[in-house]
């Protein structure tokens, strides 16, 4: 008898006992024995209900950031000042569109449906990054977001891809791959720039400017004020806190700036040989709060142009459907 799972007997009917489902408090023991072990958590199991909440709101959030984040470089792909500029531009948005994807799939194995989470979405009731709402002026703007918008995210998603649930971790991988190239593209368009005329440089500090004190908000409140970060630790989810996040993106973004020539708008901003870190000035969190609430300057132009990408996709998710239903009665008409 060719057989893994079940010890048969030898000589008769083997009689198959039901196994007794496990109480909650045993599965809890398990789940916590792989947490504390940082093994990974996957769908089929078991996992207390907050996890599974929890992560659903960060995954979905996280997959929102990466497709209204296509929005504001968007923008630019037709106004790019060279071929070779505008074809990355259009891969990179490309790849925040995939990384969507590989997000709501993330979220769709806890059992949440993409179409609820678009409708979350569509309708202003979910979150996503405050950084996105915030306008892109100039051809500056572009190298900006690539350095520091995409620095910022990796710092933040490296620590993810040893996230304790298995399909969020699998997907960072890539995802950090494809933002590393989105960081190194805008510091090197950067450079390029400083190495211009005055107006071109003066067009990347104005740039750096603007966007400097958003990036270090994009970190999320200060540990003292995240109410999710204890217990988002607790469970592999997180494995940095916000505060030492964007303190790792400071020390390592101001060598960055010195080699690029431009000056980070900060005048506290200066190395503490004690702490062996830099020190950096505060960070206006009542803006910030305005703009997670969805009054920023572009919180109601970037939902208004999502829905009607929406709307205006609705044909080619039809045909899609169509499609795929007839491949399956074609594929059900053989088999028959
Ligand atoms: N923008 C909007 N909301 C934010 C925020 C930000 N920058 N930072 C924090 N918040 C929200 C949180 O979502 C939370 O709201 P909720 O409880 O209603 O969901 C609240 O502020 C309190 O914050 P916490 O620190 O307690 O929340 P978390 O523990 O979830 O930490 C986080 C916030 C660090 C953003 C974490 O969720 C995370 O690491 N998420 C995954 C990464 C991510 O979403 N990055 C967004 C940028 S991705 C990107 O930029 C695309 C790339 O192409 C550039």
């Amino acid at each position: 008898m060719y057989t893994q799972s079940f010890n048969v007997p030898d000589g008769g009917t083997p009689t198959l006992q039901a196994v007794p489902a496990p109480a909650d408090a045993d599965l809890q023991v398990r789940f916590d024995t792989v947490i504390d072990a940082d093994g990974k958590i996957e769908p089929r199991d078991w996992m207390p209900d907050a996890y599974r909440k929890t992560l659903v709101r960060q995954i979905s959030q996280h997959a929102h950031s990466e497709i209204v984040g296509m929005l504001p470089e968007g923008n630019w792909i037709s106004r790019a000042p060279s071929l070779k500029r505008k074809a990355i531009l259009v891969a990179k948005v490309q790849d925040e569109g995939g990384h969507g994807l590989y997000l709501y799939s993330a979220a769709e194995t806890l059992g949440t449906s993409r179409d609820q989470m678009f409708d979350a979405l569509h309708s202003g009731r979910a979150k996503y990054s405050s950084i996105f709402n915030y306008p892109t002026l100039t051809w500056a703007d572009v190298g900006v977001i690539g350095w520091l918008v995409d620095g910022a995210a990796i710092m933040n998603q490296i620590p993810l891809c040893r996230c304790s649930y298995g399909p969020y971790a699998r997907a960072m991988i890539r995802v950090c791959k494809e933002e590393s190239f989105h960081q190194r593209q805008g510091y090197e368009a950067l450079l390029t720039m400083m190495q211009g005329t005055p107006e071109q440089k003066a067009m990347v500090q104005d740039a750096v400017n603007r966007w400097w004190w958003k990036c270090l908000a994009m970190f999320g409140p200060p540990d003292a004020d995240s109410p999710n970060s204890v217990q988002g630790m607790r469970w592999g989810i997180k494995r940095i806190s916000n505060d030492d996040l964007r303190q790792k993106f400071v020390d390592a973004t101001v060598p960055q700036a010195e080699v690029l020539g431009v000056t980070l708008p900060d005048p506290d901003l200066k190395w503490n040989a004690e702490r062996g870190h830099h020190d950096f000035g505060a960070i206006d969190w009542d803006e910030f709060w305005q703009v997670v609430n969805g009054n920023g300057p572009c919180n109601q132009e970037r939902l208004a142009t999502r829905v009607k990408a929406w709307e205006n996709g609705a044909w080619v998710r039809e045909a899609a459907l169509a499609h795929a239903r007839k491949q399956q009665d074609r594929q059900h008409q053989e088999a028959a």
